[in-house]
């Protein structure tokens, strides 16, 4: 059996800890089986880039971040372009793909990379999918690998704002990744005990979160601490169209919502604003243990569909059962936080304001 990897778009924790699953449970289970890593996601499948993996490749690294064959953006819209030298990255896939005599792919990516894994489906490889993303925003599955060790990050961060916060008295903003969806400022900011959390399902309304802060002032609270979402949204520009909105953001003068959203607080509470932001060391360090035994089950359950020629699916969890999903039935679906949600709720009841 002939089996190819790849890791696919923006990396996170838990990547090295799955192939280590699908791997181990292939070696162990296969008699003569061997694993290609692809070099840098598609772009390894589309140029020929791989490493024969051996089965020492998969040895300690289920703590390691990062990825052992790297990673690399291939835009889900470009893969059907012909790049002006005519290349023609479909068919340059599938030639790779049948030259090696794989059996199957194994892609390990999030949305982007599942509409391509489906794309490469519809064009006949046998694809095996792992939900990959500090995200969380894959439907079809309760939780992707990377999103738990992400929270962790993300809570630390602000429970060092905390200290320093409470210190000076200072309003500060803690902006989280997350893209278009706020699953992991939502976790981040229950985890961290963060007073406001603005996320891009919930538009907020400046002034209610003026109100918050202002509430937590007369109360005799010092500071106050805001989880903002990279992707969150007011009121008024939710009600814009996608081109409007688009326009809107390339002409900001702000690098980010946080900063936007700083100044305006500023101005109507003359409080003194502080803006973190941890970027990529969100997506950096070590998995979580959670994210370890996800890992570990998903690329275990990858590897025995792969035994039993069940392809074309994605591996995910549902209620704390792993499934497989047909990738017809994932690609190009997001899954976001429902704001009527009873976490939603229950984060209301203790007092956290949405900005709503
Ligand atoms: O999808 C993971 C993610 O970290 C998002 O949360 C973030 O918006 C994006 O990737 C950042 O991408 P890049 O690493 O390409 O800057």
């Amino acid at each position: 059996m002939r089996v190819g990897l790849l890791t696919s778009g923006g990396d996170c924790q838990s990547l090295n800890a799955t192939m280590r699953g699908v791997a181990k449970t292939l070696y162990n289970k296969v008699k003569d089986v061997e694993i290609i890593g692809f070099l840098e996601g598609y772009k390894g499948l589309m140029h020929e880039e791989y490493k024969i993996m051996k089965p020492s490749d998969f040895s300690g690294i289920l703590t390691e971040g990062g990825t052992i064959i790297g990673t690399s953006r291939q835009p889900f819209k470009l893969m059907r372009v012909i790049g002006e030298d005519g290349f023609n990255k479909v068919e340059a896939m599938k030639k790779t793909y049948k030259k090696l005599n794989l059996d199957c792919l194994v892609v390990l990516g999030g949305n982007g990379s599942q509409k391509t894994a489906n794309l490469l489906r519809e064009e006949g490889l046998n694809v095996v999918s792992l939900p990959k993303t500090i995200d969380n925003d894959l439907w079809g599955t309760d939780m992707t690998f990377g999103f738990q060790s992400a929270v962790n990050i993300a809570s630390e961060a602000i429970d060092c704002i905390h200290t320093t916060a409470a210190s000076h008295g200072r309003v500060f903003i803690v902006e989280v990744m997350g893209h278009k969806v706020g699953w992991l400022t939502l976790h981040a900011g229950l985890a961290s005990g963060a007073d406001i959390i603005l996320i891009p399902e919930i538009p907020y309304d400046i002034n209610k979160v003026v109100d918050a802060i202002e509430k937590r002032t007369k109360e005799g609270k010092r500071f106050s601490i805001l989880a903002v979402a990279e992707g969150a949204i007011s009121k008024e520009d939710a009600k814009l169209s996608k081109k409007e909105y688009k326009a809107k953001l390339a002409a900001r003068t702000y690098p980010s919502v946080s900063y936007e959203i700083g100044k305006q607080i500023e101005e109507k509470t003359g409080q003194e604003i502080r803006v973190t932001i941890p970027g990529h060391t969100q997506r950096g360090g070590s998995p979580c243990p959670y994210d370890r035994v996800l890992s570990t089950r998903f690329g275990a359950a990858a590897a025995q569909m792969i035994i039993k020629k069940d392809y074309g699916k994605l591996v995910g969890i549902k209620n704390g059962e792993i499934v497989g999903i047909p990738l017809q039935e994932v690609a190009g679906k997001l899954k976001t936080v429902d704001p009527n949600a009873s976490i939603i709720k229950e984060a209301k009841a203790v007092g956290i304001s949405f900005g709503d």
